[in-house]
């Protein structure tokens, strides 16, 4: 079990009447706590816990209807996503109690601070490299809305400037990264037909490949639900229409791709983690067509190509630059 959901069982009395789990791990706690709710926005997790505890699991950016005694926060790795969640929370729970639990190498006791703003926060507990934080919500805050808390950038772009939205959470979040800056610079060549944006943020690369091939059918596919909404941002911002997905890694993707194109994930919350990336190019052979590629862009040090050599036979680097390297493989 997590180590902050066993935190949280050390304390099961509190939580008693209609608690509301807010991202909570994909783990048996929602078994221990038969009153609880969760609420997820990624993907994966939901997955995990909807196959598991059915009804009992939201998936979205929103707090789910529903009335709730309580709720507590998983902290988020991003602390302006942190905020938006406390403060939608708290929202909704005047009179009511609000919990912050996090690893303590994830900044929980920093971003317990955020809840001085509702009332008067208590540390309740402190174990596994965790804690847990209680504050009665005597002031709710005003609900967030999420698209006020929107940044909006340029970026160049095959035929001309592109206007990114990003949201809180999301990877670069109100700027562009310098893996996708060389990306976007490269996606010249691809095969026409069926293009997969793998893991698309903000929806920059996707919104960027519709528009430099706006007869190819263009998805953009991403596990965190505040990703595909910028992504929604990004293409209504640039008059531009396609495929959102939002699921856990390519087997989420629709079959028969003519490219993918891709600045994968390495990181997941605050541990270092490879495998839906590895599982794309492992996999790459089965989704893609006959001619058809992968391009995709990392940091030099990410041990890609002998993954890619094993699954399509064949890896380029088309071009390198501040320790990231773009590589290239076709399934002949
Ligand atoms: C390095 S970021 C790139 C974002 C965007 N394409 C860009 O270049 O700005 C990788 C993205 O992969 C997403 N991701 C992580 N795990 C995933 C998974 N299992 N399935 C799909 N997307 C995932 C993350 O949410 C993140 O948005």
């Amino acid at each position: 079990m997590d180590p902050r959901s066993e935190v949280l069982l050390r304390q099961a009395d509190l939580f008693a009447g209609p608690l509301l789990l807010a991202g909570a791990p994909a783990d048996g706690l929602l078994a221990q706590l038969p009153q609880a709710q969760a609420w997820s926005w990624n993907a994966a997790d939901h997955g995990a816990l909807a196959g598991r505890f059915g009804g009992r699991c939201h998936f979205g950016t929103e707090v789910p209807a529903g009335s709730f005694s309580a709720a507590v926060l998983f902290l988020p790795k991003a602390k302006d996503l942190a905020s938006y969640l406390l403060d939608a929370l708290a929202a909704r729970l005047g009179g009511a109690t609000l919990y912050l639990v996090g690893e303590k190498r994830g900044g929980i006791e920093g971003s317990a601070r955020l809840l001085q703003g509702y009332g008067a926060p208590r540390k309740l507990d402190s174990a596994r490299h965790c804690q847990l934080w209680r504050v009665d919500v005597a002031t709710p805050p005003a609900a967030p809305v999420l698209q006020a808390l929107a940044q909006r950038f340029s970026v160049a772009a095959p035929g001309g400037a592109l206007q990114v939205v990003s949201l809180p959470g999301v990877f670069s979040h109100g700027r562009l990264d310098r893996g996708t800056a060389l990306l976007l610079e490269h996606l010249e060549g691809l095969p026409g037909g069926h293009l997969l944006d793998f893991g698309c943020g903000a929806g920059v690369v996707g919104a960027a490949l519709k528009r430099r091939y706006p007869d190819s059918r263009v998805s953009l596919l991403d596990v965190d639900a505040f990703a595909i909404a910028a992504s929604a941002l990004t293409l209504e911002a640039n008059g531009l229409a396609a495929e959102l997905i939002c699921g856990d890694g390519i087997d989420a993707a629709p079959s028969g791709l003519e490219a993918i194109i891709s600045n994968p994930p390495f990181h997941t919350g605050v541990h270092t983690h490879y495998a839906a990336t590895e599982t794309l190019l492992r996999k790459s052979r089965q989704c893609l067509q006959k001619g058809g590629e992968i391009r995709l862009v990392a940091n030099s040090f990410l041990r890609y190509p002998p993954l890619l050599e094993e699954a399509l036979g064949n890896c380029q680097t088309l071009a390198e630059r501040e320790g990231f390297r773009l590589y290239r493989a076709a399934k002949a």
